[in-house]
């Protein structure tokens, strides 16, 4: 048996033909071992030698072991090891994060980062609106989007869910969404839902106010396009996906539906199952760069330090970069902070995102001691304030609703 050394001697590999992944690595094995085990599971290899593996197969196919820095392991994989059109994100994801995660040798592995090459991004078409295409919807060139999140998650009929969006477009709020976990349950059915909140929305506009509300479509694959077409057919103005539970090829199956032309909400509830452990897992920057290839408008990519949700400052702004970098061909994706936000966070949150962002409150709307509409007053003049550069305390001074709001949750 022929043993093949997937160490590569070249300096680097050549990025514009090879998927570059970046892992951080725990092991008791040799660094060098624990790469190579890596390098051979995710591509030619498995944990013993074969007869079958040649030359040509090796050298075609075979990954490489391109750095290795610390804890830290580069690996090129060849482009023709993904089968992009017939595969799509979910062979990507077997290759860069499939088998990896459970081998015995290995006590944690997390993928960091990856980069694609030209050829598979231009496979992918990206955000259909991303940040200026929802700008441009809400006629909010420059400030954050600010919203919130119809609380409690789930339990209010369609007409409350309505009466909340109304209140809350009222109180200044730019978007509204369904919970997570809030589909088509029998005590809020979809249908009657998006029909009830349509009305809110129009009523808004009709007062002057522009207003999205994405409608929580994450269901079976066999249904979510259709049932997408469907809630924009009741009047949905923005759809919800769940990434994480629905897939990748879900938001892309809707992003690229040519029947679906309301923007893409995307939600990463379950994410924390391999986000939050900083040894094992996935980053969320790998998430989020899969998320705008595929096609997501919006996506959660936590606090940036500031809310309820586990996830580090830094993490949270790599995440951000890569919604916005124009360095890639995509329309740039509108970053949510969104877990445990209320007006006091609020400008923490934007010295850390700057206005390219939707700032968005559930609890910190809802919970407001003068109501749903009191609620998203104070949030909309927190990201005023903070937008104006001008001090949230002292902003306060003069406007109640942000008062009762840092009376009752104080600053961050
Ligand atoms: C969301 O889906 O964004 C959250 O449920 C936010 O809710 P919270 O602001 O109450 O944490
Ligand atoms: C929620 O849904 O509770 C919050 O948005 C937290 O979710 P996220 O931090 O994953 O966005
Ligand atoms: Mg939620």
């Amino acid at each position: 048996m022929k043993p093949y050394s997937y160490m590569h001697t070249k300096e680097g590999a050549d990025r514009s033909s090879h998927v570059i992944c970046r892992y951080r690595v725990t092991t008791d094995l040799p660094i060098e071992k624990a790469a190579e085990a890596l390098a051979a599971e995710q591509s030619t290899g498995t944990w013993t030698g074969i007869s079958t593996l040649d030359d040509k197969i090796f050298r075609n196919y075979g990954a490489k072991i391109i750095g290795i820095e610390g804890d830290s392991v580069t690996l090129a994989f060849p482009e023709e090891d993904f089968s992009i059109d017939v595969g799509g994100i979910p062979q990507i994801l077997s290759v860069i994060a499939g088998n990896l995660f459970g081998l015995e040798s290995l006590r944690g592995v997390r993928l960091e980062d990856v980069q694609f090459p030209p050829g598979i991004m231009r496979k992918y078409k990206g955000p259909k609106f991303g940040t200026d295409g929802l700008r441009k919807i809400l006629d909010r060139p420059d400030k954050p989007l600010v919203g919130t999140i119809v609380k409690p998650k789930i339990g209010l009929s369609p007409k409350d869910t309505a009466k909340y969006v109304y209140e809350a477009g009222s109180g200044g709020l730019t978007n509204s969404k369904d919970d997570e976990t809030l589909v088509d349950q029998t005590f809020c059915p979809i249908e009657e839902r998006t029909k009830a909140v349509a009305e809110s929305l129009d009523r808004l506009a009709e007062e002057g106010r522009k207003m999205l509300h994405a409608v929580n479509v994450s269901t079976n694959g066999d249904k979510i396009v259709s049932l997408a077409e469907d809630v924009q057919s009741w009047g949905a103005k923005q759809i919800m996906v769940d990434v994480i539970t629905c897939g990748f090829a879900a938001v892309q199956a809707l992003a690229e539906d040519p029947g679906i032309k309301i923007p893409i909400h995307v939600h990463r509830t379950m994410h924390g199952a391999f986000t939050k452990d900083p040894l094992h897992g996935i980053s969320m920057l790998p998430i989020t760069k899969l998320v705008r290839m595929c096609g997501g408008d919006a996506l959660h990519i936590g606090t940036l330090g500031a809310g309820k949700m586990a996830g580090s400052a830094e993490g949270d702004r790599d995440s951000l970069q890569a919604c916005l970098t124009e360095d890639i061909r995509y329309k740039t994706m509108m970053p949510v902070c969104s877990g445990g936000v209320y007006p006091g966070v609020v400008a923490k949150i934007m010295q850390a995102s700057g206005r390219n962002v939707q700032i968005q409150a559930g609890g910190g709307v809802a919970g407001h001691p003068g109501g749903v509409r009191k609620g998203a007053i104070g949030m909309s003049q927190a990201v005023d304030a903070a937008f104006d550069g001008i001090d949230v305390g002292v902003y306060a001074e003069t406007h109640p609703e942000l008062k009762e709001a840092l009376d009752r949750w104080g600053m961050k």
